[in-house]
């Protein structure tokens, strides 16, 4: 019995989350495997009416799960930053998922906005680290509201947590046919926090001699993505460059419709979820694009050993995405929320 906790969230996250659900119960039948799901009101409207975010007896019973399925996060009534960081980071903190895991992959070329570029061209996975760098919250004001005011926005890089990035990106590249990694940093002008990296980076390189390793500077990837994507395979980068580079990679897999990342604890309990927002002026209106879901879906089902039906959910993503959506846009798809959802759970 797969336990899985779901957190639908803001804006058209329940949306969403409800599709994928669609599709979890059609592929528990299909392939025979047995799931019970929980809700958890973990949103801006509950906060503005508790105060309530994510606490440690949440983090605590989200513990005992086997994964997380979340839609979105973000209400335009909150002042930006309160739930990103209090029940976003927070989740991804305290649930130590230090890895965030996304793919690039183009499945229908009309979707690409490059020209000449074919699915074989952009296929790749960005490894970003999940649980350090500038994401740490670290840093103060000095003379706060004075002419002579600081702000200090720390990064900070441990070798522990940076290893353990980089090893997983290692294992990543040597599973995958072209076993290329790219690290994907700024060596040229933080010579702090890449120097680390890089040099981390050089040593575990030497316990995987199978794999092909190359560096690209973060400003050179980003025009990288856009003239040359077929480079990539597998490029492993900080939380704040992943954070940036994975929205250009949304963008040229056919945007945030189709883009879905897990957020990773190896040995512990892990969060698959839409890279989008949670769209709130297409909001109840039943035209999101539920894909990024559904294919947050897949590789939730992929992370807790139903590698087979993460597999064909992919496949029918693939198939519709060729040959049923007008557009991977919300309100252009030519169906609306809901049929899509259907027309993935009758393709399985
Ligand atoms: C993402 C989002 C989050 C991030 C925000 C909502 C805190 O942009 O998952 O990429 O910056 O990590
Ligand atoms: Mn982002």
């Amino acid at each position: 019995m797969h336990k899985i906790a779901v957190i639908p969230g803001d804006g058209t996250g329940p949306e969403v989350v409800n599709e994928g659900l669609k599709v979890l119960e059609a592929a528990s039948k299909k392939f025979g495997f047995k799931y019970e799901t929980k809700s958890f009101d973990f949103t801006g409207k509950r906060y503005l009416e508790t105060g309530k975010l994510v606490d440690d007896s949440d983090i605590d019973e989200l513990k005992r799960f086997d994964a997380i399925y979340l839609g979105a996060v973000g209400d335009p009534d909150v002042k930006p930053g309160i739930i990103e960081t209090g029940v976003l980071l927070k989740l991804r903190f305290a649930l130590d998922q230090y890895i965030n895991l996304r793919p690039v992959k183009l499945y229908n070329s009309s979707y690409c906005p490059l020209k000449d570029k074919e699915p074989k061209d952009i296929d790749f996975v960005v490894v970003r680290e999940n649980s350090e760098g500038l994401y740490k919250g670290l840093g103060e004001f000095q003379n706060k509201g004075t002419k002579d005011e600081v702000a200090i926005q720390i990064s900070y890089n441990t070798r522990k947590g940076v290893e353990r990035c980089i090893r997983y990106a290692f294992e990543v590249a040597r599973k995958r046919e072209r076993k290329q990694l790219t690290l994907c940093g700024k060596t040229n002008v933080l010579t702090f926090a890449w120097d680390l990296w890089q040099r981390t980076f050089n040593e575990v390189a030497k316990e995987y001699p199978d794999v092909k390793t190359d560096y690209a500077h973060v400003d050179a990837t980003t025009m990288w993505f856009v003239k040359n994507p077929e480079w990539f395979d597998v490029i492993v980068t900080d939380n704040m460059f992943g954070d940036i580079i994975t929205d250009l990679g949304a963008m040229i897999q056919g945007g945030m419709g189709i883009a879905a990342g897990g957020n990773i604890n190896p040995s512990g309990v892990s969060m698959f979820e839409p890279i989008g927002g949670s769209a709130p002026k297409y909001t109840g209106k039943n035209v999101i694009n539920p894909m990024a879901a559904i294919c947050a879906l897949a590789m939730l089902l992929d992370n807790i050993g139903e590698g087979k039906a993460g597999k064909a959910i992919e496949d029918a993503v693939i198939k519709i995405v060729q040959h049923k959506l007008k557009s991977l846009a919300a309100g252009k798809m030519g169906y609306s929320t809901s049929e899509v959802g259907d027309l993935v759970v009758k393709s399985l």
